[in-house]
């Protein structure tokens, strides 16, 4: 990914970024605080979420905004493709070629957002099962 990146700046003529590989739960607090912080196709995969988004509140200046993308529970009629992803998913995880992964209800996903410092300031549900969420930093 990061290779990707800094090709896609140089293509571009852009010099003013710097790509790194960080943990969120250890060294990119001595970087920050940031304006942004982007978590997509990230949460779902934690298993600690509350602590994840204390420590990604903890990242941002006052005000700064989050911005993830995070696969959920399907409503009703779920598509083939996300019964059979969650069909195999144990058997995958039981050989180590999974990770783990914490299928939340969206209201579940939202709340935790709302309960951690953030207010959320656009949400939508695209594609469907993913949740778009742009937040702020109250
Ligand atoms: C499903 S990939 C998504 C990659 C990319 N964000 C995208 O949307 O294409 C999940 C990524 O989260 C990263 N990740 C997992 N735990 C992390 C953590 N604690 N801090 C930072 N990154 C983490 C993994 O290394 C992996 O690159």
């Amino acid at each position: 990914m990061i290779e990707i990146a800094t090709d896609k700046a140089r293509d571009q003529g852009v010099s003013n970024v710097t790509f790194l590989t960080a943990d969120q739960f250890g060294d990119t607090a001595e970087h920050g605080p940031y304006d942004v912080v982007l978590a997509l196709n990230l949460l779902h995969l934690l298993e600690d979420l509350p602590a994840a988004l204390q420590s990604i509140n903890g990242l941002l200046k006052p005000g700064g905004t989050f911005i993830s993308k995070t696969v959920c529970k399907p409503g009703k009629g779920a598509s083939f493709k996300f019964r059979m992803i969650k069909a195999v998913l144990p058997i995958m995880q039981f050989f180590g070629k999974a990770p783990y992964v914490n299928f939340m209800e969206i209201k579940e996903l939202d709340d935790a957002m709302t309960s951690h410092g953030f207010k959320i300031i656009e949400a939508g549900d695209h594609p469907s099962p993913s949740r778009y969420i742009v937040a702020k930093k109250v």
